[in-house]
């Protein structure tokens, strides 16, 4: 293990790069990392960093979100196959064809889009949104227009319940959020009464209701940084938060909720990405992101999303 850390920690220096890494990576590549992060986070820190090369340690999405706000520099992903369910579930032309279905029937509506989707489908959006500022943005948008909210369901149907604004919702889930057991849930609140409960806004409603606090990754650092004393969360989101939580506030305990089918649930698309293909693709400079005609058209509705 140390050969390789070693191993990257040199050739990040000699290949003049920074490593990203969202907080649902592997304990030990976000102790590696130059910036650990949300998915908002990561894309304003992209634009920031002063090294030729970007390491993108995450799913593809992300790498791509990177690249379009960086189009000079040269952005890898460890693992290209790292994707997301999310993003699958909706396709460009799925989209083009349901927003030209909609205006036919005379619909006047807005696409907000989730940063979880391809760069194609972004490009067709009005606004995209991650789960750090998406409730800001539904409320900016007039109440004369409807809203077409792409692809995530659960987190639409958060902004529906947060804002009381009825939107339009693509049938799309997380695959990680969509099986947390609702009575292991139960089980565990029994067990630990004292326990707070935290859960990702990717999480259907029958986990949201049980929950004390719903937000998005940095959200859930933020809550849990507001208690000093030592107190006890249950957390329903993807457990390698669990390690970026515990490192920062060890002073509390943590809980995952598992499941349907598993102890605890873990991303199978950020598992992709491994120390061997994070020292490979610094080596070999690949894989790469490299820049698609359709990046040109999201990158202004992603400026204009999460820069300003
Ligand atoms: P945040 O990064 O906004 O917490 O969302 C998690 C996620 O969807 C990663 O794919």
């Amino acid at each position: 293990m140390p050969d390789i850390i070693d191993d990257i920690t040199s050739l990040k220096k000699q290949k003049n790069a920074t490593i990203l890494a969202h907080y649902y990576q592997d304990s030990e590549i976000q102790e590696l990392a130059d910036f650990t992060g949300d998915s908002l986070k990561l894309a304003r820190a992209a634009t920031r960093v002063d090294t030729d090369v970007i390491v993108f340690c995450g799913v593809h999405f992300m790498a791509e979100t990177a690249k379009m706000l960086n189009p000079e520099k040269r952005v890898l992903l460890p693992d290209l196959q790292a994707g997301c369910s999310l993003a699958e579930s909706c396709t460009a032309s799925e989209l083009a064809r349901y927003q030209q279905m909609l205006r036919e029937k005379g619909h006047r509506f807005q696409t907000v889009t989730y940063i979880n989707s391809s760069a194609a489908v972004k490009a067709l959006s009005d606004w995209v949104v991650t789960s750090g500022n998406a409730e800001e943005v539904v409320r900016r948008i007039p109440p004369e227009e409807e809203i077409l909210f792409v692809p995530d369901r659960h987190l639409g149907g958060y902004l529906e319940d947060v804002t009381g604004r009825k939107m339009i919702l693509w049938d799309g889930a997380c695959m990680v959020h969509e099986i947390f057991s609702v009575r292991d849930l139960l089980d565990m609140k029994r067990k630990h009464p004292q326990a707070r409960t935290i859960a990702h806004p990717e999480c259907p409603a029958n986990i949201r209701e049980h929950s004390d606090f719903i937000g998005g990754t940095e959200g859930m650092l933020r809550f849990v940084g507001g208690f000093s004393a030592p107190a006890e969360f249950i957390v329903a989101t993807e457990v390698n938060m669990l390690w970026q939580l515990k490192s920062r506030y060890p002073q509390h305990s943590y809980h995952p909720v598992p499941g349907i089918t598993c102890a605890c649930n873990k991303c199978p698309h950020m598992a992709r990405n491994t120390l061997e293909k994070l020292r490979d693709c610094l080596l070999y400079e690949r894989p790469e992101i490299t820049w698609q005609p359709e990046f040109e058209r999201a990158r202004v509705v992603l400026q204009r999303s999460l820069l300003n």
